[in-house]
């Protein structure tokens, strides 16, 4: 057996031949149109592969991204595709692909780690913790529209397909509080994905004004995944994709959407909160002294975040973990704490007794944190 490592060049299409025939063998395309990026002989060096005599037996795949978000520019490691061949499991092939892939992260600068999956047991041996907020919303009847409709923008006008211009697309993306940067040219791959159905709104001057996409390859069926653009055109475009679809569908919005969150409470839209997915920090002390900078911007200047190794009674080191402000700092060694205390979605006084000190951590924890699609729109 051989591996885990990168696939050679000439390697690439038996790899992706054995993802199709493991991942996608119903679907009738190949992984590669849903992972345009990760996926792509570009990205080879971020691929593992454990083999034996030329025959694919397990692999796993992480892409590094450059997430821009109040507290900073953070960089993250989405990993993926994580499979093992039927004939080969429980003998540590996926466990070796994941390690390795999580030491490529590390040497890529990555602060964290983050997956999306249902065995959270399995991912939790490798120190992910399912934290960060999702809200999903369930749009399940007519929208009342009236108090939406913007004077500005006259009557709006819905196209559905994507035959769009890429860049129109990124203009709206681009604002939004928190994106992973991604490129024009990246945006138009995306739009291509199959089985993502592109809707847009228009205004009376041929401005877009909102966007919304549901579904994705294999999944996000019913799902609108990513959207962009204010309040007042996208519950009219939410509302026409309930009506040509013909059924419920669900958006899915980050915590810190607060205007949209507020519209939909007030439509009595039931909202359900949710992780983002499992989070693994790689590197505790850039990622703490970005949100220590963070802090700052928010006029906290006491704020402690750190971490040290520190001798146990036998003289094993183990690493500590110190958060609170001048007044008391908390000790704890519990890593799936400091994640969830950082990406939420609990608040810190949900988590652990900090008295006082919890109003001190809750004004910059958790940080608003989302990933607009793992290498999708
Ligand atoms: C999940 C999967 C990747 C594990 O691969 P593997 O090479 O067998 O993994 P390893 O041998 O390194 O680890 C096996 C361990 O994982 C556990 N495991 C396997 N599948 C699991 C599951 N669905 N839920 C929880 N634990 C699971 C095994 O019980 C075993 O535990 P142990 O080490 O305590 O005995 C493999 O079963 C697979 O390819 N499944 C189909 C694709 C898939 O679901 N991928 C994950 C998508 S996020």
């Amino acid at each position: 057996m051989e591996g885990p490592r990168p696939p050679l060049e000439n390697e690439f299409p038996n790899v992706v031949k054995f993802l199709d025939s493991q991942l996608r063998s119903n679907e009738g395309w190949s992984i590669t149109s849903e992972y345009p990026v990760a996926i792509s002989e570009a990205n080879r060096n971020n691929i593992r592969i454990i083999t034996e005599s030329d025959e694919v037996l397990a692999h796993a795949v992480i892409r590094p991204m450059i997430i821009k978000a109040p507290a900073g520019l953070f960089k993250v490691a989405g990993l993926g595709s994580v499979v093992t061949s039927s004939e080969h499991r429980n003998q540590g092939l996926s466990s070796k692909t994941i390690e390795s892939c999580l030491e490529a992260a590390q040497a890529h600068g990555c602060d964290f780690a983050i997956l999306w999956t249902n065995i959270y047991d399995f991912y939790r041996k490798f120190g992910f913790e399912l934290a960060g907020s999702e809200l999903s919303c369930l749009l399940d009847r007519d929208l009342d529209l009236a108090a939406f409709s913007s004077a500005n923008d006259g009557e709006l006008k819905f196209v559905d397909g994507n035959k769009v211009a890429p860049e129109a697309i990124y203009r709206l993306y681009a604002q939004h509080t928190v994106t992973s940067l991604r490129s024009v040219d990246e945006t138009r791959k995306y739009l291509q994905i199959p089985n993502s159905r592109v809707y847009t709104a228009w205004n009376s001057r041929g401005v877009l004004k909102a966007y919304a996409i549901e579904g994705k390859g294999a999944d996000l069926n019913s799902y609108v995944h990513e959207w962009g653009g204010g309040v007042s055109a996208l519950l009219p475009l939410f509302s026409h994709i309930r009506k040509t679809q013909g059924r419920s569908i669900t958006v899915i919005i980050p915590q810190h959407a607060q205007n949209l969150r507020r519209a939909f409470e007030s439509q009595r839209i039931a909202i359900n909160q949710g992780y983002l997915g499992m989070i693994k920090i790689l590197n505790f002390q850039n990622l703490f002294a970005k949100i220590k900078r963070h802090s700052r911007h928010l006029g906290i200047q006491d704020f402690v975040l750190d971490t040290q190794m520190v001798p146990d009674a036998n003289g094993v080191p183990v690493r500590k973990f110190f958060i609170g402000s001048r007044n008391q700092v908390f000790i704890t060694n519990s890593e799936h704490d400091i994640v969830r205390l950082l990406f939420g979605p609990a608040k810190a006084s949900q988590i652990h007794n900090f008295g006082p000190e919890s109003k001190v951590i809750e004004k910059v924890l958790p940080i608003n944190m989302w990933v607009w699609g793992w290498d999708s729109i």
